[in-house]
C-alpha cells in the first residue's frame, strides 16, 4: 500500500448504503476482540457473537409474509421471513461470522466461497466454490471479518452476482476506509454493514489499529 493514497474516515462516512454499528454492546465486544491477549477460543466466540449482532442489525429491512396462527387462547396474525436467506462465508475467516449469523436465523442456506489474499500482491484468488446453481433466495449476505483493500469482498460480490441473486449485502467486522470506498464504488447496489470503521491500511495492507489476522486469530494458526 506504500504510496497509494487512502481516503479518510470522514470521506467514507458519507457513502450511501454504508451502515456502521453504533450499539454499545458491539463496542464492548470489539474491544475484547481487538486485544492482542485474547486467545483463539475466546476470539472465535466473540466473532460468533459479533456475527449474531450484525445479523440482527442487517436483517432489519427484510420482507415478512403474514399468516393466521392459533395461540392457546385465540387466532392472531403471525409473521415469517419471506423468501429464502443465504449466507456466504468467505473462507476461512468468514466461518465464525457465518456461525453467529446462523444463531439468529438458523434456516439460512450456507454457500461456502474460498478466497485467499496473496500477501505480496494483495490480490484475492478463488480456491473453493460451493455455490449452488439453483437460486431461490431473496437475499444473500457475504460475510468476512476484514474489509482491507476490498479486493476479496469485490470479487465475492462479483461471483455472487453471476448467480443472479436479487439482493446482496456485505457483512464485516472492521473496514478500512480504502476498502470500504472501493467496495461501495464497485457495487453501489449492495448494503454494507460493519461493526467498526478503522483509520487506514499499513504498508502491508493490514488494517490499523485493526485486530491482526482474523483467520489466524480464530483458528490459532500463528
Ligand atoms: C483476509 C480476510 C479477507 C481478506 C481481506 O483473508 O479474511 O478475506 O484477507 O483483505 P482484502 O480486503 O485486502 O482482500 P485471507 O486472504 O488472509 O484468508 P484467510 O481468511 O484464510 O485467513
Ligand atoms: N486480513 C486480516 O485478517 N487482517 C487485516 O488487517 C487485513 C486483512
Amino acid at each position: 500500500m506504500q504510496g497509494i493514497p487512502q481516503p479518510s474516515r470522514e470521506e467514507v462516512l458519507k457513502l450511501p448504503r454504508v451502515h456502521i454499528s453504533t450499539h454499545p454492546v458491539m463496542a464492548h465486544k470489539m474491544t475484547l476482540l481487538r486485544n492482542k491477549n485474547t486467545p483463539p477460543p475466546q476470539f472465535y466466540q466473540l466473532v460468533k457473537e459479533i456475527g449474531a449482532l450484525l445479523a440482527y442489525e442487517s436483517t432489519e429491512t427484510l420482507s415478512l409474509e403474514s399468516s393466521t396462527i392459533e395461540t392457546p387462547l385465540q387466532s392472531t396474525t403471525g409473521y415469517r421471513l419471506a423468501g429464502g436467506i443465504g449466507v456466504t462465508p468467505i473462507l476461512r475467516a468468514g466461518l465464525g461470522l457465518a456461525e453467529g449469523f446462523r444463531q439468529v436465523i438458523p434456516d439460512v442456506q450456507v454457500w461456502h466461497l474460498g478466497l485467499r489474499r496473496d500477501e505480496e500482491t494483495l490480490q484475492a484468488m478463488e480456491y473453493y466454490n460451493r455455490l449452488p446453481h439453483q437460486v431461490d433466495l431473496q437475499v444473500v449476505y457475504a460475510v468476512d471479518p476484514m474489509l482491507a483493500t476490498g479486493g476479496s469482498a469485490i470479487d465475492a460480490i462479483n461471483i455472487l452476482k453471476r448467480r443472479g441473486i436479487p439482493r446482496l449485502s456485505y457483512l464485516g467486522i472492521i473496514a478500512a476506509p480504502y476498502g470500504l470506498m472501493r467496495l461501495a464504488q464497485a457495487h453501489p447496489d449492495i448494503d454494507i454493514y460493519v461493526a467498526e470503521l478503522d483509520e487506514a491500511l499499513n504498508d502491508n495492507g493490514y488494517i490499523i489499529p485493526g485486530l491482526g489476522d482474523a483467520g489466524d486469530r480464530q483458528f490459532g494458526t500463528f
